[in-house]
Parts: structure tokens; sequence; C-alpha cells
């Protein structure tokens, strides 16, 4: 079965405090969600494979180390994935971005893709799925299914808040796939909403309603 990771440090669940109040506004949220996408991705990148290699410095030659292999991929799932690129972006420059499009049908609950676009040679990259918002999971399932269809073999999904619907539902869809979040929540309202959650991501990042 895939892993569950609740990254713990003090700033990012400090930050996250702050994300779910609804007293935080735009630029504030916008702010936060940005930092601790960046916490996150510290915490997420400590298994990435180093190679040896040399560089010299004004003394001397030095033998240290860089990491191996092709830049990552960062997938923002729109819209409310794009509030946490840029965060992740301050860590990984060099990553390489695609974007998937989806929404949640608000009836139905079920995800509708009306956007994909993926850097080349996704089977040698490092993949990460990135949206805050892991409920039912149909968006997160859909999302990793659609990198799988185009060659991705090493995934990760990345979110601020996870109910435990969607956790189960990324576990049977994807076993494969380390979920890394930064809390889990109690459950989803009849709305499909996470409780307590944060509300609606997208709208609160972009400011529509
Ligand atoms: C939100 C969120 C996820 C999805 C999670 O997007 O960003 O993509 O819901 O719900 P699920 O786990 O039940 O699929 P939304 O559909 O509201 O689209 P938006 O970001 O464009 O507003
Ligand atoms: N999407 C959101 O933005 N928030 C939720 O709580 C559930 C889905």
């Amino acid at each position: 079965m895939g892993q569950v990771l609740v990254l713990d440090h003090p700033l990012i669940q400090h930050k996250l405090t702050f994300i779910r109040s609804k007293d935080t506004g735009t630029k504030e949220f916008r702010a936060l969600v940005q930092e601790v996408a960046m916490l996150m991705v510290y915490e997420m990148t400590r298994d990435l494979p180093l190679e040896d290699t040399v560089v010299e410095t004004p003394v001397a030659t030095a033998q240290t180390k860089m990491i191996a292999g092709k830049t990552l991929a960062l997938v923002p799932v729109l819209r409310a994935g794009l509030g946490m690129l840029d965060g992740v972006l301050n860590l990984v420059p060099n990553a390489k971005v695609g974007h998937i499009g989806l929404y949640r049908d608000p009836n139905t609950l079920q995800p509708v893709e009306y956007y994909c676009k993926v850097p080349s040679h996704l089977e040698e990259r490092d993949v990460i799925v990135v949206d805050p918002m892991l409920a039912t999971g149909g968006s997160a399932v859909a999302a990793l299914q659609a990198m799988r269809d185009r060659g991705a073999t090493s995934l990760k999904l990345m979110c601020l808040v996870a109910a435990p619907e969607g956790i189960h539902a990324v576990e049977a869809a994807h076993p494969d796939v380390t979920i890394y979040t930064a809390a889990i929540d109690e459950r989803l309202n009849s709305h499909g909403y996470i409780v307590p959650g944060l509300g609606d991501a997208g709208d609160r990042l972009f400011g529509t309603k």
C-alpha cells in the first residue's frame, strides 16, 4: 500500500492554522500557501538521489554532490494547485512544470478534465502532483492516472489537507504513490467539503466565489 506522510514541522502546522482561518484574506492566504508548499517540498525531497561531482572552490578542488538524474516534474491541478507552485519552485527552480485542468462537477463530485500538458520524458522523472485539497480523491486519482497514461512511473502527491475518504481512494487506485500532506482531517460533509478543512481552496486563492 502507498504511504501517507503527515509533514508536521512546527512552521508548517503554525502556518496551516492561519490558512484554515476564515479571517485570513486572499493576499495572506496566497502567501501562506506558498510558504507552506516551500517547507513541504523541502521535506519531500529528502530522498532525492545524489551523485558525486567535483567543483573548484577559490582554495582547492572539492569532492561534492549534486542531485542525480532528470529534473523533477511538478504538475499542479488547476486551479488550486497553482497556489502551491511558486512555493515549490522557490526550492527547485529547475523543475519542469506540467498542468492538468480538472474541476469537480458540483452534483456528481466527479472530476472533469479540461486541459493537460506535461513535460517530455515523464517516464524518467519523479513527478509530483500538486493540489491543496484531497477530498473525495476523485481529482487526485484522475490526475495521477493522467500522468501514468503519459508514461510517469514515479509519482508523489502533495496536498495541504486530506480527508480519510480521499486517502483511501488514492491508496486503492494508486497503491505505489506516497501522499504528503500537512494534515488529515475528520471527514467530508454532504457537499464533499473537507471538515474542518479550509473552505474552497481555489476561491480563497483567487478571490472568486
Ligand atoms: C478542488 C481541489 C481539488 C478538488 C478536490 O478543485 O483543488 O482539485 O477540489 O476534490 P476531490 O478530492 O473531491 O476531487 P475544484 O474542483 O474546486 O476546482 P478549482 O480548483 O478549479 O476551483
Ligand atoms: N475542494 C476544496 O477546495 N475544498 C474542499 O474542502 C473540498 C474540495
